[in-house]
């Protein structure tokens, strides 16, 4: 069966083009909807001086056999292609090589291009930020920040971070309040690009007991294009907490000193630098929710804090979102 009005989808992060995708698959209309420039969410990839970087999701896991399989039509598609980077562990400030076996995908040429290809041509509104989700009789109605309404919709997918999912789904005060029971915490990100190779072996670490919780070189993620040679640096959740309003030029000061006690080589000025600050980077534990729907409403809500607070989980609850209403039609 079909639905009487399209289906609105609130957020074009991995999770919201998940269950569009599902549901366009099932013969649903979809319209989609982003606060945002473009899609991809916390997968998003920002242009630069030094070519486009990865700020947010470095790369990612597939351990669920449905995952498993969309990643591989994913990879015969040239959406996304195995990262086999040089990797490293930083405890206590000691530095050791840390390889493993683990399989790693990332977006190719970038983390966006991923959600942009799942986008295609559906129909969505970008930099349009909904303020309110009610319903009629019949039908939801959205409204935007600029005062504009959109619908009527038979269905509501919200699919954004849970404290901006819970204003949304007020309607269904028990799914608001499941919603904002989910803390999410921030992660300031920094990009240093430097003109000359740094002299290091390291291509991703992950660190320890140090304002800095992960590491990356662009340059080895395989499509990149750059001259450069561009880092991209994650603070650890505590210190994004304890830092949370410190201005940009003070992040990329303190992030860079770590990075320079950490690397063991020299570390020139960076001949480029940006900082980024998500501030709900990541569910502070995880769920095993899957979505939250009141599907006699027609609401339902998704998103990576429904289930493991990855790229994978996100995923998943995506298509969850999607079976359960597709359920109830
Ligand atoms: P999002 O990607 O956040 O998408 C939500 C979308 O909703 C956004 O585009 C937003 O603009 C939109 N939106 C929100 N409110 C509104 C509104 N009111 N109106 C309209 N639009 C709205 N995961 C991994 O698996 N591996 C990693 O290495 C990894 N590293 C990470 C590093 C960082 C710094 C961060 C921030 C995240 C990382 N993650 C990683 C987590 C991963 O990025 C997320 O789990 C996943 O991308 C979440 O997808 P989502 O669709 O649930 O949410
Ligand atoms: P994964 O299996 O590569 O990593 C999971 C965790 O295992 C790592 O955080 C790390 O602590 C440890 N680990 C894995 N391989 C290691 C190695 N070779 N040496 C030392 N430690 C190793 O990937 P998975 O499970 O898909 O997790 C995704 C990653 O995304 C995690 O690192 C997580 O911290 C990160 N993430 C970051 C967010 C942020 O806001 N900064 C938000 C969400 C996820």
């Amino acid at each position: 069966m079909s639905a009487t009005a399209p289906i609105a989808i609130i957020g074009t992060g991995i999770a919201g083009l998940s269950a569009a995708q599902a549901l366009h698959a099932a013969g649903q209309e979809v319209e989609l909807f982003d606060k945002s420039r473009g899609s991809g969410g916390r997968m998003s990839s920002k242009r630069s001086d030094a070519g486009s970087l990865d700020l947010g999701a470095q790369y990612f896991t597939a351990r669920d056999r449905r995952f498993v399989e969309v990643v591989q039509q994913w990879q015969a598609r040239g959406w996304v292609a195995e990262w086999t980077p040089s990797l490293y562990h930083c405890n206590d400030g000691l530095l050791s090589a840390s390889p493993d076996e683990q399989v790693r995908w990332v977006g190719i040429p970038r983390m966006s291009a991923i959600t942009r290809a799942m986008l295609g041509a559906l129909p969505v509104h970008f930099s349009c930020h909904i303020t309110e989700v009610f319903r009629g009789e019949q039908h939801w109605t959205l409204q935007d920040a600029e005062g504009q309404s959109h619908g009527p919709f038979s269905h509501v997918v919200v699919a954004a971070p849970a404290p901006q999912a819970s204003a949304l789904l007020a309607a269904a005060p028990k799914l608001a309040a499941a919603a904002a029971s989910v803390a999410m915490e921030p992660t300031w990100a920094v990009a240093l690009a430097f003109d000359s190779p740094l002299a290091s072996q390291v291509e991703g670490c992950f660190v320890q007991d140090n304002p800095l919780d992960w590491l990356a070189r662009n340059r080895s993620k395989p499509g990149r294009d750059t001259a450069l040679d561009t880092w991209v640096l994650h603070a650890s959740s505590s210190w994004s907490k304890q830092h949370l309003d410190l201005s940009k030029e003070a992040v990329i000061e303190h992030l860079h000193g770590a990075f320079a006690e950490l690397i063991g080589c020299a570390v020139p000025a960076p001949a480029f630098s940006l900082a980024h600050r998500w501030l709900y980077a990541r569910p502070a534990s995880a769920h095993q929710w899957g979505v939250l729907a009141d599907a006699n409403l027609g609401l339902y809500a998704c998103g990576d804090w429904c289930l493991s607070g990855r790229v994978e989980g996100a995923w998943l609850s995506g298509q969850e979102a999607a079976r359960r209403l597709l359920e109830h039609l």
